[in-house]
């Protein structure tokens, strides 16, 4: 057996095509296999996501236009306060990692006016999208993939809540406000001379609930595999999302859905390009385990807001919002 056949065996292949259909068996056969690869390897493919395959492609072209701009260019939507915008190499250094990350992403997340109530009171992260003008295609393009891409996210966590043995609207009701956001990532080819300390995403967890990454063909992206300590190829397979969960939503399990370590090494010699959707809760939702099932005298964490979780974990990975916060003189990070 092949490495990459070997790696794809243990990263198990979950058809959603049956929960999409509204089928009762199908629905919890696929909370079953959710749940066995929640709780050993913390990753799985999707396929029968019900994404439209032209809504990925229109997805994957207005990426491959808008990271072509020169630097300058994609600069005018520099990443602002509220998450929204361009990166450019250098900005993201994961914890721990001895270098930045060797990409450039570009971030949106849920489409609110400035009048929004949420928005004028100040709650963190949200507000309107970072759109270029130099590129009018972008907002129509990632902005339905956006919408796709969160129908599915409910989908899948209608197969979660099955899983964990609560009501399939578990997660319905605290995410009618969602703080989905949804990145485009372009890994440049990574220089032949650059060292084992160089990722173009360095080994990292999730921070949020459930991450839904599409891949083009390239390869890279490679998962901690706890059972045998090593790292294995989550190589791209033609229509699937690889689904990972994160540290969020291992906490709201109590720990017992793993959020596992991965990274990229883009060694191809070519440009490599993902898009990552962080399917996340509304600001306000608290996280608590006794929601889960989880029994008082278990339970390890405290419950939390989802939206104060998320922030304060982008705010000690972004080398950019430390400056921010540095300069408004608080050590908290920004909002
Ligand atoms: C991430 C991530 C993997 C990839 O953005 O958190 O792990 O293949 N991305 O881009
Ligand atoms: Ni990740």
């Amino acid at each position: 057996m092949s490495a990459t056949s070997a790696a794809t065996a243990r990263i198990p292949i979950i058809d959603l095509a049956g929960v999409r259909g509204g089928d009762r068996d199908a629905l919890a056969r696929a909370g079953r296999e959710i749940r066995d690869a929640c709780t050993t390897i913390g990753f799985f493919y999707i396929v029968n996501h019900g994404v439209p395959q032209a809504a990925i492609d229109r997805a994957e072209k207005a990426a491959r236009q808008f990271f072509a701009f020169p630097v300058e260019t994609k600069r005018r939507v520099a990443v602002n306060r509220r998450h929204r915008g361009f990166n450019a190499l250098g900005d993201a250094t994961m914890y721990q990692a001895k270098r930045p990350d060797y990409k450039e992403f570009y971030s949106i997340g849920l489409e609110l006016p400035e009048n929004d109530p949420d928005v004028l009171a100040g709650q963190a992260l949200r507000g309107p999208n970072n759109w270029p003008d130099f590129m009018p295609e972008l907002q129509p393009a990632l902005y339905s993939y956006y919408e796709e891409v969160g129908a599915c996210g409910a989908d899948l966590l209608r197969a979660v809540a099955t899983g964990l043995g609560v009501s399939e609207d578990f997660f319905a009701s605290r995410y009618t406000k969602r703080m989905q956001r949804t990145q485009m990532v372009y890994y440049p080819p990574q220089p032949p001379q650059s060292d084992e300390e160089q990722f173009g995403v360095a080994p990292h967890t999730d921070y949020g609930c459930i991450t839904l990454l599409w891949q083009d063909r390239v390869g890279g992206l490679q998962v901690r595999e706890i059972a045998n300590d090593t790292w294995i190829d989550a190589p791209p397979i033609e229509g699937s999302f690889v689904v990972n969960v994160g540290d969020l939503l291992a906490r709201w399990t109590n720990d017992r859905f793993r959020s596992t370590l991965h990274r990229v090494i883009n060694a191809s010699g070519r440009e490599r390009y993902s898009i990552a959707t962080f399917y996340d809760p509304t600001y306000t939702s608290p996280v608590d385990p006794h929601d889960l099932g989880t029994a008082d005298a278990d339970c390890k964490y405290e419950p939390v807001a989802a939206g104060d979780y998320i922030l304060g974990r982008i705010n000690s990975s972004m080398g950019y919002r430390k400056k921010l916060a540095a300069a408004q003189g608080t050590s908290q990070g920004i909002e």
